[in-house]
């Protein structure tokens, strides 16, 4: 299976980022969350490479809803990565992770009084999804004595090759305003007074293996900022959103770059942005293609079955990894013990969860498997721990995140006690 540089296979055994994957599983137990930083410090790199080499003024922004964990954040905010925040707790991790205000922008089709006003408070810029939250925000900021940087979601009306669950910028979609009442919304937020519209902004999906969509919804956006432009809106920064996909099928998908992007991407814009005589901010807000493959979820056999076919039964299930349960996702397993056997046979590999469809992989070619053996799921580290649960009272597993040869827990694992910590017992039950 072609892997990337920081996974290989030394001795028989799965490495990541040069540290043995059965060895840390014994040593912290299973399921294990395993992250590289240096991985998603490398794929954060190649984005602003990407784009910095081709424009002057990037920013990219993580998409923190991908994987919310302090110690990531913190090592990107480290980097001077910005956020794209879809709520009040990612806003707060951002800004704890060290991530500055101005950089994150304040995301969301559905923002409750309450995150108005901290987004007020903190001074973070806001994408407004609707003209009623256009008037929310300015009477929100009137009141603190403030002003608001905002920018609109632009919903431009786009197909795009991807699972219809997370295509995000279709005609039909619930996000954004239709591009073509985009200049009327900016027209109303001109005469607000406590809102000062500085930016636009789009998302046209998640898991997109091709660019030419990505150029696609760029032309939309140069239109509407020439027309924004000619109205005398001074943009700072034009946002293009996320959602390049990684390839999950190792062998078969695609895997576009951030260069494969900002080569497509880039000469639209740049071109656009010159013919208006402006130089606006470039924004992106990936999440999956900067974190998904620094991690593997390693998971331990504890027990097989042959009944119609055979089914390796393991100890994490979608409580922890719901991608393929939800979207029927497809991630690459590896017996991480046995990552040079030979693929001789065929097994389901499935959780502990008391549901026909917790299911992590699908009839997988394997090596003959037996109980107490560690399997490595690919690709893990976008909505992964980001997406899991407590289903079945099981307590969530640990987060460990390596960083040169070092080790060390980013999240303990939850206990029994994490359970019941926030229940309350009711008066009459007392
Ligand atoms: N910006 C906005 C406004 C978004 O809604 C999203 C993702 C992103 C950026 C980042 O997109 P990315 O670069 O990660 O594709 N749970 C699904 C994915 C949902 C994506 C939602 N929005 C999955 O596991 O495939």
């Amino acid at each position: 299976m072609k892997l990337p540089h920081h996974l290989t296979v030394r001795k028989g055994h799965l490495h990541i980022a040069g540290q043995d994957c059965v060895t840390l599983a014994e040593k912290y137990g299973t399921p294990l969350y395993v992250t590289s930083e240096d991985r998603v410090v490398e794929q954060f790199e190649s984005y602003r490479k990407a784009l910095g080499s081709r424009y002057p003024k990037v920013q990219v922004l993580f998409a923190a809803k991908a994987n919310g964990n302090l110690a990531l954040m913190r090592a990107l905010a480290g980097r001077g990565a910005g956020a794209d925040v879809f709520s009040s707790g990612e806003l707060q991790l951002a800004l704890e992770a060290g991530m500055a205000p101005e950089k994150l922008l304040f995301n969301g089709s559905s923002k409750t009084p309450a995150d108005l006003k901290l987004a007020v408070e903190k001074g973070v810029k806001v994408s407004l999804d609707s003209l009623d939250e256009l008037h929310q925000l300015d009477a929100a900021a009137k009141a603190a004595g403030r002003t608001v940087k905002v920018s609109f979601r632009v919903n431009p009306a786009l197909e795009v090759p991807t699972h219809p669950k997370i295509a995000t910028g279709l005609a039909t979609s619930k996000f954004g305003i239709p591009h073509g009442e985009i200049p009327a919304a900016y027209k109303e937020a001109l005469a607000c007074k406590n809102v000062q519209p500085v930016g636009i902004h789009c998302h046209i999906g998640s898991q997109i293996l091709d660019v030419e969509p990505f150029a696609r919804a760029a032309e939309v956006m140069v239109r509407i900022v020439q027309e924004l432009t000619k109205m005398g809106v001074k943009l700072e920064f034009v946002d293009l959103g996320g959602g390049l996909g990684i390839s999950y099928h190792h062998e078969t998908d695609p895997s576009p770059t951030p260069e494969d992007y900002a080569a497509k991407v880039v000469p639209i814009f740049r071109a656009g942005m010159e013919a208006c005589g402006i130089t606006p901010e470039l924004w992106v807000e990936p999440g999956r293609s900067l974190v998904a493959d620094s991690t593997v979820l390693l998971t331990r056999v504890n027990s097989t079955k042959k009944a119609h076919k055979r089914f390796a039964n393991v100890d994490a299930g979608f409580n922890l990894l719901i991608r393929p349960a939800m979207y029927d996702a497809y991630h690459e397993v590896i017996v991480a013990n046995k990552a040079d056997a030979p693929l001789t046979t065929e097994y389901t590999v499935t959780g502990p969860i008391c549901e026909t469809g917790d299911i992590l992989a699908p009839d997988r070619k394997l090596p003959e498997i037996a109980a107490g053996d560690i399997i490595a799921v690919l690709d893990a580290g976008a909505y992964g721990y980001a997406m899991s649960s407590q289903y079945n009272s099981r307590p969530r597993c640990p987060e460990l995140l390596l960083h040169g040869s070092q080790a060390a827990l980013m999240r303990r694992g939850e206990t029994i006690t994490d359970l019941t910590a926030a229940m309350e017992k009711p008066a009459w039950q007392r």
